[in-house]
């Protein structure tokens, strides 16, 4: 996979991080309504109420079940996410690509199998004390990037698993993920290597593993990203 000693792990580099702990206000995401919606459900306050009382199985039955986007249209199936359900660690994509689309489950193509990379570089392992979710559930066409009425239509999806895992640390893996999750204007240049935090939980930003296997060049400012989130942890 021509990863070779980049995530291999390896001791932090010495000296202060850089500029790690700028204050960031707690984002506090708004519920955003999905514009007309040309399917059934749109992203009313009553849907999203109910969506954020749902248990762990109410919640992937809603998620395979949803048509509040036009995302369903073309899905094979919808994603819900992986992983442990008591994880201290959460990772957040952008949306299901054809594999994922294909097998229900988040990160299993070639862009998955970076991740897979990046998680052991810092002694992680998927399903392990992790959890991978996307911002959308469901595959864009042709891996477009989500519509923000997509993004919007499937935030109560995300909150509530985030509500359900209470993880102690996001990690954003991506400009749609890292803009959902923070309600604000990202660019991941400048956003990695700062704590950001939702709702109290810390949040780390680092470029999207797709971006990753097309940019080569910038796996090692995630090497230095994922150090930061394992630090960061640790500081816990
Ligand atoms: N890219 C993502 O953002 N999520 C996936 O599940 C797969 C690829």
């Amino acid at each position: 996979m021509g990863l070779g000693p980049l995530w291999k792990l390896r001791r932090p580099a010495a000296g202060p991080e850089a500029a790690a702990a700028s204050p960031e206000p707690a984002a506090t995401p708004v519920v955003a309504q999905a514009s007309a919606a040309p399917v059934e459900d749109s992203g009313t306050a009553d849907r999203a109420g109910a969506i954020a009382a749902m248990d762990w199985p109410e919640l992937e039955e809603n998620i395979r079940a949803c048509r509040a986007c036009g995302l369903c249209r073309e899905r094979k199936q919808a994603v819900p996410g992986v992983g442990d359900r008591r994880a201290d660690w959460l990772f957040v994509g952008e949306g299901p690509g054809a594999e994922e689309d294909q097998r229900g489950e988040p990160f299993v193509g070639q862009a998955g199998k970076l991740l897979d990379a990046m998680l052991a570089a810092i002694e992680l392992k998927r399903g392990e004390n992790v959890y991978i979710a996307n911002t959308v559930k469901c595959r864009p066409p042709n891996n477009r990037t989500p519509e923000p009425e997509e993004t919007a239509a499937c935030w109560p999806f995300l909150e509530r698993q985030i509500d359900l895992l209470r993880p102690r640390l996001i990690v954003a893996l991506g400009r749609p993920a890292a803009q959902t999750l923070l309600q604000t204007e990202v660019k991941i240049g400048a956003a990695r290597g700062r704590l950001f935090a939702y709702r109290g939980t810390p949040v780390i930003v680092t470029y999207h593993p797709a971006y990753l296997l097309r940019n080569l060049t910038d796996k090692a400012k995630a090497w230095e990203d994922l150090l930061f989130a394992r630090r960061t942890m640790a500081d816990q």
